[in-house]
């Protein structure tokens, strides 16, 4: 196995508190680390580097750990532009467009869905993105959801089923018999092909008493929960998710503070989308009552065709800073480590001994120009062990 070195890095950003100056970020200056194919061996400053078979200088740029994007949609036909344009004129919007990308999908081939996400994956990676979760659900039918999860494990072993994302037409007269089939053929077909389940539990999709029962049994069939809430309205989707012990409820666009109660005294991610908000020209979330009550939050894209077609976690990172009241190091953890929580992942999301080598050189010294310069090319070079 061949050893690295990456020396010369003005600002190394590890996201473990043993190291450097102890903040959660762990921070160092001048600093370098080792590593091998898989892992991080050494870090430490720059002057002490040990030799290794090979030697990189970051020529004082700064290091970040790679981007873990816990949240998209990748697989999908199409593209709803036009929509955008009408939300920008003051229409709102209501999830109705989903089953536009339903019937656009469907009528793709396997080989335009695997073209259009390995392109997004592409620009996701090029910005960063070194671990990036993808969901199901625009088919809705046993087939169609099943080759949608076989091309989304072609990319990454985040994979979540999302069969419950609406009512697809031809249940729109009988939605018990959608969620039966849910639970039944399509779950036997889909739980082999993903790691987990999400529902969108929200206004004009499913019921918090149907998605109880769809996650209660894809549970059952070996799939970890997670949860859509909140988007378009208050509900009891928050109580939900942490009932369930859900790694992650995402959006969080309307909170009351029952729902942040909750979520302080849970294992549950509140994942942050706002590039959902920014689409939509909606409110944005309130990051800062959650980090204040010491909720675990996560900052993802929810890149899908409908209300987010972002492919840059910089620019998510931008928005939770000026948008959301976080702090740029606020908005670097929850990308980062607070993702690797989201998806329940240890080895990923930081830069500590023994995690898995990815991370990103940035074109700038300090992890503020991520921030500080939206729109530009600010990740200079990513870094996957899944890559090499
Ligand atoms: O996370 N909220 C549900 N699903 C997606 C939007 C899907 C669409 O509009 O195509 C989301 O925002
Ligand atoms: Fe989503």
């Amino acid at each position: 196995m061949t050893t690295r070195v990456l020396k010369h890095i003005s600002e190394l950003t590890t996201n473990d508190p043993s190291l450097g100056d102890e903040s959660a970020l762990g921070r160092l200056f001048d600093a370098a680390f080792v590593f091998d194919d898989d892992q991080v061996l050494w870090v430490g400053p720059s002057s002490d580097a040990p030799d290794a078979d090979e030697e990189i200088d970051a020529g004082d740029c700064a290091v970040v750990p790679g981007f873990v994007d816990s949240h998209t949609h990748l697989v999908f036909a199409g593209e709803r532009s036009d929509e955008f344009e009408a939300r920008m004129a003051g229409v709102h919007y209501d999830g109705g467009g989903i089953a536009r990308t339903v019937s656009a999908s469907r009528a793709a081939t396997l080989d335009d869905l695997r073209r259009g996400t390995q392109k997004r994956i592409a620009e996701l990676f090029t910005g960063g993105v070194t671990t990036v979760e993808i969901k199901s659900g625009y088919e809705l039918t046993t087939e169609g959801e099943s080759r949608e999860l076989e091309v989304a494990r072609e990319f990454s072993d985040e994979v979540t089923w999302l069969g419950a994302h609406v009512v697809p037409p031809e249940f729109t007269n009988n939605r018990e018999g959608y969620v039966e089939l849910l639970k039944s053929s399509m779950l036997d077909a889909c739980a082999p092909l993903a790691k987990w389940a999400d529902v969108f539990c929200d206004r004009g999709a499913f019921s918090v008493d149907e998605a109880r029962e769809v996650l209660t049994c894809a549970r059952a069939k070996g799939l970890a929960p997670r949860l859509h809430a909140n988007q378009l309205a208050h509900s009891g989707a928050i109580a939900l998710a942490v009932e369930l012990d859900c790694a992650s409820v995402d959006h969080c666009t309307y909170l009351d503070d029952h729902d942040i109660d909750l979520l302080s005294a849970s294992a549950t991610v509140a994942t942050l989308l706002p590039g959902a908000e920014f689409s939509t020209r909606s409110p944005y979330p309130s990051a800062r009552r959650l980090l204040d009550a010491g909720v675990a939050v996560a900052l993802a894209t929810d890149c899908n065709p409908g209300s987010s077609y972002v492919t840059s976690m910089a620019f998510v990172v931008a928005l939770a800073v000026r948008e959301m009241a976080m702090s740029v190091d606020e908005a670097l953890f929850a990308s980062t480590k607070g993702g690797a929580l989201a998806l329940r992942r240890g080895d990923i999301g930081h830069l500590g001994i023994g995690a898995r080598a990815d991370f990103a050189i940035l074109d700038a010294p300090r992890a503020a120009h991520l921030a500080y310069r939206p729109g530009g090319n600010v990740v200079a070079t990513t870094r996957s062990s899944s890559r090499d």
